[in-house]
């Protein structure tokens, strides 16, 4: 059964003008895209959406980044779209990601990279819910 999952275009990459190229490499992959939207948000926003990083040593600047100008948020759809997703997205040092990964191609740093997927069940319905209401996903 189709699984659905929760994805960001995040602000580096929006800004590099790759939001449509990283759309077509989810859409190739054999996502589909269940909702969309394009916003900018608040630093407290992305306090909460990350909060499971609040102690971490990089939650400041990750926070400062992902409110720096407009994201594009998305949930997806696919029979095991969040293990492939993140398959898809590779690993979060875009220098240590495979080859023909999103993060390969597109991000410029460990924290500017690119692209956010959810990393399980639970995180993808938090996170779904947390940035789309129920009358955007029918
Ligand atoms: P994401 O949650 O955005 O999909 O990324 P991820 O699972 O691959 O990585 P995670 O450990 O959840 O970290 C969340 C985001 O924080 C930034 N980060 N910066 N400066 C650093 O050492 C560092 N480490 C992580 C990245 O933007 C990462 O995607
Ligand atoms: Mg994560």
């Amino acid at each position: 059964m189709a699984q659905r999952t929760f994805s960001i275009v995040k602000p580096d990459a929006v800004r590099k003008g790759y939001t449509g190229a990283i759309l077509a490499e989810i859409e190739k992959a054999g996502f589909q895209i269940a909702a969309i939207k394009k916003l900018s948000i608040s630093r407290e926003q992305a306090k909460g959406f990350y909060y499971i990083h609040k102690d971490r040593p990089f939650f400041a600047g990750l926070c400062d980044f992902m409110s720096s100008g407009p994201l594009v948020l998305m949930v997806l759809e696919k029979d095991n779209a969040i293990a492939d997703l993140r398959k898809l997205m590779g690993a979060t040092n875009p220098a240590n990601a495979e080859e023909g990964t999103i993060r390969k191609k597109f991000a410029g740093s460990i924290q500017e990279n690119a692209v956010h997927g959810s990393d399980a069940e639970e995180t993808a319905a938090f996170e779904i819910g947390y940035w789309f209401a129920g009358f955007e996903l029918l």
